[in-house]
């Protein structure tokens, strides 16, 4: 028997069907409700709406459970690479090794931008923060490729690699540019995270050293950034699919959904707190106070989460990596210690622990970038990256689905009703 949920509305009974998911969280289907009552449903923030079900990533946030297509976080960020994560985002299962050669094949062909595209970038003011730039040039590349537009055109796996690929050389060009140094050009030999770090550090006729485990650490945040099920820009790419809009826009879409600071905006927000923390000569303390007090309208950045309610398991993962890191690289930063010291209090402060704030993926991310030289404003780039593949998922599953129709929420309107016009000279 189909499960179903029994509601009254303006006294009419009324049963709605109810999905349940694979691990047996239940969603109420309200698609007739108002067709049944002529009421809708308030959720603002989306805080209990599910506007699709997806088979891609599941998380449980009360229990810090994020698995990918089925595979825990942590197993994945042990044994797998960000490209092979990626092409189990986007299709499902772990690839062969034929696939994965083929799926790197098809990466390094689309790795070089249109030539003509390096004249985007001299439009660009120095002032322009990266995201700005990403957005706009992962949109343009679909004006390379009018074929995108046409919906009999079925090469799909190409354009989500281009994506893939163009993505990382788009992001070291708009950091090239921001510093006035020339351009390098992505090297066919290289792998995909040595070959960014390549295009962002190497000069003409002086490669920079790839340090193994910075590489490492590097592919592990994009890794552990592919996906996160439907958060706001997430939701912002499927609601643009939505309308069959084409890939490289949507995804563009998706950037600056994330370029906020309550989003993917936070791992640059998180270090620019503790700078201002360290300039003010606190340990954190006078900072936690002014966040708890809510005086200065402040939050403890990089601390928080829609969903979890627990630790987010990419914030254990990450706070290990970047005391590896440092440790490696013999460096020490205060910035660090100010986070741990942060953390530490506020797990342990009724504040937090009462509205179950904990620290989420972006609380130590920032302290690793630094650590490899990614300068401040290319933080929220780097998780632009590594998302892609989940934004392509997504975008596939919006596309693949048949009964899918164009997002289009509806309101309650609070307006003036109806009234009549005043001529300009009669208005007091
Ligand atoms: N610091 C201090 N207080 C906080 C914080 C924080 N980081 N986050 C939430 N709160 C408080 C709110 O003030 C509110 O308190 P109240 O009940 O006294 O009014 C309560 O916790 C609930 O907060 P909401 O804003 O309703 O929580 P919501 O689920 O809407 O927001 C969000 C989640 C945006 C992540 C929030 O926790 C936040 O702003 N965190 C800081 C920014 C951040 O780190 N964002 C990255 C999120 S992860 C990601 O996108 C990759």
């Amino acid at each position: 028997m189909n499960p179903s949920v029994k509601i009254i509305i303006n006294d009419q009974p009324l049963e709605l069907p109810a999905i349940v998911g694979s691990e047996g969280e239940v969603g109420i289907d309200i698609s007739s409700l108002r067709d049944q009552s002529g009421s809708i449903t308030l959720d603002p923030g989306y805080g209990n709406t599910g506007a699709c079900t997806s088979a891609i990533t599941f998380i449980d946030g009360e229990k810090g459970i994020l698995r990918y297509r089925g595979y825990d976080i942590a197993e994945l960020a042990q044994k797998s690479t960000f490209i092979e994560t990626a092409y189990l985002v986007i299709y499902g299962e772990l690839p062969t090794p034929n696939q994965l050669s083929e799926f790197s094949d098809l990466l390094t062909e689309n790795q070089m931008l249109h030539e003509g595209m390096r004249f985007h970038f001299e439009g660009f003011p120095p002032t322009a923060h990266p995201m700005a730039i990403l957005s706009a040039m992962i949109n343009a590349t679909s004006a390379y490729h009018p074929n995108l537009i046409n919906k009999r055109e079925q090469r799909f796996s190409y354009h989500a690699a281009r994506l893939i690929s163009q993505v990382r050389t788009i992001a070291a060009f708009s950091y090239r540019k921001a510093h006035g140094l020339p351009a390098i050009y992505p090297k066919t030999t290289l792998k995909y995270t040595a070959n960014f770090l390549h295009m962002m550090f190497s000069h003409p006729g002086e490669d920079c050293e790839l340090k193994p485990e910075l590489v490492k650490a590097l592919d592990l945040i994009f890794l552990l950034h592919a996906d996160h099920e439907q958060n706001c820009s997430t939701a912002t790419v499927r609601m643009v699919a939505s309308s069959r809009a084409n890939l490289f826009a949507s995804a563009s879409a998706g950037v600056c959904a994330l370029w906020g600071p309550l989003h993917g905006g936070a791992n640059q927000a998180v270090l620019e707190m503790l700078e201002e923390i360290h300039q003010d000569g606190d340990d954190g303390t006078k900072f936690l106070n002014e966040v708890k007090n809510k005086s200065g309208h402040r939050r403890l950045m990089g601390f928080g989460h829609r969903v979890y309610k627990n630790f987010d398991p990419r914030a254990i993962i990450i706070k290990n990596q970047c005391d590896k890191v440092l440790e490696q690289l013999h460096k020490t930063d205060p910035l660090l210690d100010i986070a741990k010291k942060l953390e530490e209090i506020a797990i342990h402060d009724d504040y937090f622990i009462s509205r179950k704030l904990y620290p989420n993926v972006d609380f130590y991310s920032g302290i690793i970038m630094r650590a490899i030289g990614i300068p401040l404003d290319m933080f929220t780039v780097m998780f632009a990256i590594g998302r892609m593949p989940g934004w392509i998922a997504n975008y596939k599953e919006v596309m693949e689905d048949s009964n899918s129709r164009i997002a289009r929420p509806r309101q309650i309107y609070t307006g003036p009703n109806i009234r009549s016009y005043t001529p300009l000279d009669a208005r007091p």
